[in-house]
């Protein structure tokens, strides 16, 4: 399923040992392989090939630079939240002809920016954002190509922060104030309705209610193209779970057959916008132990990266496997892997059964491709870390790890000059 296995007793990332990137660019340190995210990429092309669809690469999940050209070579298009993705796109190569833009508050500068480099789609979250867009292209001498977003009201059964399509959410709209704002949208002429969109949320481990949102949709699409013929577009969104732990989430199959069989014949053009999928397993977060310490409770590995450069665990209680690169031989015993982070709720795994660690060894946090560096922030002044790109036999730095100085720029002592309104 993915390249970090173990050759020679060495755990490596495909041909290359992980102690030897870690010797050579410190730790911690985010690890990508580009075998898995190309041969991940792959297999979602052919589970999904009889919808032809287009494949808008959730940018959140990971926006590095490296990465985003790897794909953009392979000719995948973008979903994007903010004008900060879609630049990192057009740096890294991405035509700006297949980004589609998403999100609940997109800014005026951030519609003028869309606009002007010319992206595919806004997928419209409120009638404020679509009047504003309206106006903005109107100024420009131009019409914006729109797509709805529904909000389905379906429970994806997922953690409730990546819920997005229940109606309790702040996503999308309603199927009666879609349906209505679709009826009155033909009087704006800066603005072009072709598709609806869809995303009910993320780390989705039930087919069922993601099939049964698209089927919501597209029924209220074929209802749309009763009166706006011009509708051709269902942006099915992503969502797609990955295996955390083993055999949790659905094969990329047991999704993609019941979707192909809903949207086969449906004679609109289909948009596909998978993040976590296509990362997810493409990345690890190396990091060494700096002491072992014995609690009354429990052991306590306590390792150089922490809540700052991986958020997860903290935030949704998200399980991350986590291994020793060179495993010593002994019993196992249970453990909390800690960061240096002054909050107990700063964690990277708890309870887990690790054989004996020193310090200074390596450990492999896994699946950490996706929601990961992204997440990444410098509570306590901590400087994210460096981003590595493995091919093969080589690798090499793609993100040089943050100095203090960088976490610094910009900062002042006190202000340059002040200033009295
Ligand atoms: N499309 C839209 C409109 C989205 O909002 C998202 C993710 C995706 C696609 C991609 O979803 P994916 O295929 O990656 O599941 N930080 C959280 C995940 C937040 C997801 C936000 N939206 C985490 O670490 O689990």
């Amino acid at each position: 399923m993915d390249d970090f296995n173990v050759v020679d007793g060495q755990l490596c990332a495909e041909q290359v040992p992980l102690e030897a990137i870690a010797a050579a660019v410190g730790t911690p340190a985010y690890v990508y392989s580009r075998n898995t995210l190309c041969s991940h990429l792959r297999r979602f092309r052919e589970a999904y090939a009889a919808l032809q669809p287009k494949i808008r690469y959730a940018v959140k999940a990971n926006s590095n630079l490296a990465l985003l050209k790897i794909l953009a070579d392979e000719g995948t298009g973008f979903d994007v939240v903010s004008r900060g993705e879609i630049t990192r796109v057009l740096q890294a190569g991405g035509d700006p002809a297949a980004i589609d833009f998403a999100g609940v508050g997109k800014r005026r500068d951030e519609i003028e920016y869309a606009l002007e480099v010319g992206i595919d789609t806004f997928n419209v979250e409120s009638e404020g954002e679509l009047e504003l867009i309206d106006r903005v292209a109107r100024e420009q001498g131009t019409a914006a190509r729109i797509a709805l977003r529904v909000n389905p009201d379906v429970d994806p059964e997922t953690h409730r922060y990546i819920t997005t399509g229940k109606s309790e959410n702040k996503f999308g709209l309603d199927v009666q104030r879609a349906r209505r704002m679709c009826q009155t949208m033909s009087e704006l002429s800066g603005v072009r309705l072709h598709g609806l969109h869809v995303h009910i949320g993320s780390q989705l481990t039930q087919v069922e209610p993601y099939v049964e949102a698209v089927r919501r949709v597209l029924g209220l699409a074929r209802d749309i193209r009763g009166f706006h013929p011009a509708l051709e577009t269902i942006n099915i969104g992503g969502g797609f779970g990955v295996h955390y732990r083993p055999n949790e989430a659905p094969e990329m199959h047991e999704f993609a057959d019941p979707l192909v069989a809903l949207l086969k014949d449906c004679g609109f053009e289909v948009h596909i916008e998978p993040g976590r999928l296509l990362v997810a397993n493409a990345g690890v977060l190396l990091t060494r132990v700096l002491y072992v310490k014995q609690g009354c409770e429990r052991r306590f590995i306590v390792a150089d990266a922490a809540m700052n450069d991986l958020l997860r665990p903290s935030l949704y209680s998200a399980f991350h496997r986590i291994e020793p690169v060179a495993p010593r031989d002994g019993d196992t015993s249970l453990a909390d892997v800690v960061g240096p982070i002054c909050e107990s709720g700063d964690f990277l795994g708890k309870e887990r059964e690790l054989p004996p660690l020193e310090p200074g060894d390596l450990l492999c946090i896994r699946t950490a491709g996706a929601y990961a560096f992204v997440m990444a922030s410098n509570y306590n002044a901590r400087p994210r870390p460096v981003e590595v790109l493995v091919d093969g036999d080589r690798f090499g730095v793609v993100r040089e790890r943050e100095t203090v100085e960088d976490m610094m720029r910009g900062e002042k002592t006190e202000p340059a000059a002040w200033e009295r309104p």
